[in-house]
């Protein structure tokens, strides 16, 4: 029998240079599915107000959203560590996210991620003191599309790379047990995961993270909108979305994904 996955098999799976496979999923069938594959970790994604509500970015998403599409996937999950998204400005303040975290782990997550820096370390403290185990997410975090003008590769300029390298080590000082990085130059997401002890997921950020995440319907080729550079389509290689599913487990596993066309420099 699969046993259970949580925050300290995903460190001891960093600690022991094995690649973890995570993908997002907003339904009981597909969670289920996924589970079956073997992933894991399910990232119920405020991604969802793109791919599932067609919406321009993922601003509109509510935390009731969130908290109903959460308690979807956990009714399809056994094993996978299930990570619920706070959506936009609802962990503006700590005690914001009190509230708001509450209503994700209560819908099913075993742990919440939140967007930003250092402005959050006292946030995700709080949080974790209480109970709620957190995952961190720098680069490309889509929230603040509108202060970086667009969906674009954060941290290529060697100040901002800087930086980011900083803010990871205080979110992990602050108590954060996974870090999702996105968007970044591939040298940045292996000097950031080298400078963290906790394990850190990529998704376009090359393949020296310790793990990598994609929106499920962007690995299946389903998405309604282009397809990310960052991106494979595994559904076209199996025709079967178990298949697909399990070839991107084993690809991740075995260093092949991401390849050198997935990756910025
Ligand atoms: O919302 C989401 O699906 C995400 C992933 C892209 C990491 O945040």
């Amino acid at each position: 029998m699969a046993k259970k996955i949580t925050t300290s098999t995903l460190l001891k799976m960093k600690q022991q240079g094995e690649k973890i496979s995570t993908i997002t999923a907003y339904d009981a069938s597909f969670a289920k599915l996924f589970d079956q594959a073997g992933i894991h970790a399910i990232l119920i994604g405020d991604s969802l107000g793109m791919v599932l509500q067609g919406q321009d970015d993922t601003l509109p998403v509510t935390i009731d959203d969130m908290a109903y599409h959460t308690r979807s996937v956990r009714a399809g999950v056994e094993n996978t560590l299930i990570i619920g998204d706070m959506p936009f400005m609802t962990y503006a303040t700590t005690e914001m996210a009190y509230v708001n975290a509450t209503k994700l782990m209560q819908a099913g997550a075993s742990m919440v991620k939140m967007e930003g820096g250092s402005w959050l370390t006292e946030t995700i403290k709080a949080l974790v003191e209480r109970g709620i185990p957190v995952c961190g997410h720098l680069g490309l975090t889509p929230q603040s599309v509108n202060v970086f003008g667009g969906f674009k590769v954060q941290g290529r300029e060697a100040c901002q790379a800087q930086t980011m390298i900083e803010e990871a080590k205080a979110l992990e000082a602050a108590g954060v047990q996974l870090l999702v990085l996105e968007c970044i130059p591939a040298d940045l997401g292996a000097a950031i995961t080298d400078a963290v002890t906790i394990p850190t997921i990529g998704i376009g950020a090359g393949k020296d993270t310790d793990g990598q995440i994609l929106v499920m319907h962007d690995a299946l080729g389903i998405s309604c909108s282009y397809m990310p550079k960052f991106s494979r389509n595994f559904l076209q290689d199996t025709g079967d979305i178990k298949k697909a599913v399990e070839l991107y487990i084993s690809e991740v596993s075995a260093g092949n994904f991401p390849g050198e066309e997935h990756i910025f420099k």
